[in-house]
């Protein structure tokens, strides 16, 4: 039985999260979502099973997943699912999902999940280091084969309700969408810069571009924070508190992961 699981990913999670489902499945193709982002042609997958990975934002989705599952017709699909990850609170994405998917496909996901990984957003906290970052990680494995389990067996999957999630979305997401993509203006490359490029290779969206041996960005921004946390010096600071904090990316992804993730 033949799959296609569609992934997106800023610090990794997302992509060990697909990779391990992926792995477990067999006869399973991993396909980006960023280089499909270049057209707006509907998307009809030759598969059986067809998958969504991604994180949560904001408590919904990454705005190129939710352009994304609106070009997604699963007409010619048997079994659909999401898997999306998070550091703590999201079920409403799930629920924000199954909505596009319901209205362009006339019936939801067939099973949906939400995996809790270390916590990205630095801007907000310390994302979880050492020994508690391990622990995290090491339940996400577990639960990631459960889901694969379920997935393999065909289970029809739910998302639970979350009205505290729905609620902090309401209140929220409109908010994170429509200043979006300038929200790279909060970036800035302190003094610690090496000019290494880094930042440009891993952002999924190509916003980024070196001038004057400075990453400058172009405002199509899709706040992965990937070039934040692949900064090999950590020079990359959004708002005051961030130069204090520590900085996460999946330890199995590389930056090599994240260049074809563009395509490369
Ligand atoms: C812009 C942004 C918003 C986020 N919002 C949430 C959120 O609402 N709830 C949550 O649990 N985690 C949130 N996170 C954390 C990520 O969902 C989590 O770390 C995820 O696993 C990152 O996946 P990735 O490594 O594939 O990019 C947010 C992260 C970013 C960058
Ligand atoms: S500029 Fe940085 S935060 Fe924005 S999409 Fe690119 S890598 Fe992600
Ligand atoms: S990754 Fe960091 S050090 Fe390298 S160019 Fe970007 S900001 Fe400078």
């Amino acid at each position: 039985m033949k799959t296609i699981i569609y992934y997106f990913t800023g610090t990794g999670n997302s992509l060990a999260a697909a990779r391990g489902i992926c792995t477990r499945l067999g006869d399973c193709e991993l396909v980006s979502i960023p280089t499909l982002a270049k057209s707006q042609a509907e998307i009809v997958p030759a598969a059986d099973r067809v998958g969504i990975v991604c994180p949560v934002y904001d408590f919904g989705l990454p705005s190129i997943v939710a352009a994304f599952a609106e070009r997604l017709d699963l007409s010619r699909t048997a079994y659909s699912f999401a898997v999306l990850t998070m550091g703590g609170m999201g079920g409403s994405a799930l629920h924000q999902l199954n909505h596009i998917i319901r209205k362009h496909n006339g019936c939801q996901l067939d099973a949906s999940f939400t995996v809790r990984m270390p916590g990205n957003f630095v801007p907000l906290y310390n994302p979880p280091q050492g020994k508690k970052q391990e622990v995290i990680l090491a339940q996400a494995e577990e639960r990631i084969g459960e889901i694969a389990g379920m997935i393999d067996k065909g289970l029809i999957v739910r998302p639970v309700l979350s009205p505290l999630t729905s609620l902090l979305k309401y209140f929220t997401y409109a908010g994170f969408i429509k200043n979006l993509h300038e929200s790279d203006k909060a970036f800035i490359a302190n003094e610690k810069c090496i000019a290494c490029g880094t930042c440009t290779k891993v952002c999924p969206v190509q916003n980024i571009m070196m001038e004057n041996e400075r990453p400058s960005w172009k405002h199509h921004c899709e706040l992965c924070l990937a070039c934040l946390h692949f900064c090999p010096v950590a020079a990359i600071q959004m708002g005051p508190k961030t130069a204090t904090r520590g900085r996460y990316k999946n330890p199995s992804v590389t930056i090599a992961d994240m260049k074809k993730q563009r395509g490369e």
